[in-house]
């Protein structure tokens, strides 16, 4: 029984852990850069999110955010991008980016994508 049982449970958990590491670049294209691009001086419906730790939110020229993302008073880090992706309108009344990302794993792979495009 329990030969039978292990190899399958050994899929599951490598399964899950490529999952978790997932490719958080899959993730932004998929949820991200319809409205979001990774190249500088790009942006789209949202601002470019090249470079986006260490920056004030709503602070890029030339972008058109909402006042409620210009006078959050955040800036952008793991824990406030973490907090602001599970649920962008509790966070910061009134922006319009309205797209959540419920799944921790899902956020935390997205926001090391993000991340490791701010440090060259
Ligand atoms: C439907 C379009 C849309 C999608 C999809 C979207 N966003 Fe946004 N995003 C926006 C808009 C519009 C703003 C500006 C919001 C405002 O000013 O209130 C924004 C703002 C942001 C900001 C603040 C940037 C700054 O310069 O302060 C971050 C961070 C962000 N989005 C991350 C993400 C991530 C990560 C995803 C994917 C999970 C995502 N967004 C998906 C439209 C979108």
């Amino acid at each position: 029984m329990l030969a039978t049982l292990l190899p399958v449970a050994g899929l599951f958990c490598a399964s899950a852990v490529a999952a978790q590491e997932a490719d958080g670049e899959r993730l932004f294209r998929q949820r991200c850069a319809a409205c979001h691009a990774m190249e500088a001086g790009q942006d789209k419906i949202g601002p470019r999110l090249l470079g986006v730790f260490g920056r004030a939110a709503g602070s890029l020229e030339g972008v058109n955010y909402s006042n409620a993302m210009q006078s959050s008073g955040i800036t952008w880090d793991r824990r406030s991008l973490d907090t602001f992706l599970a649920a962008p309108r509790q966070v910061i009344r009134g922006t319009r980016m309205t797209v959540s990302v419920p799944d921790p794993a899902q956020r935390a792979a997205i926001i090391d994508y993000l991340q490791d495009q701010s440090t060259d």
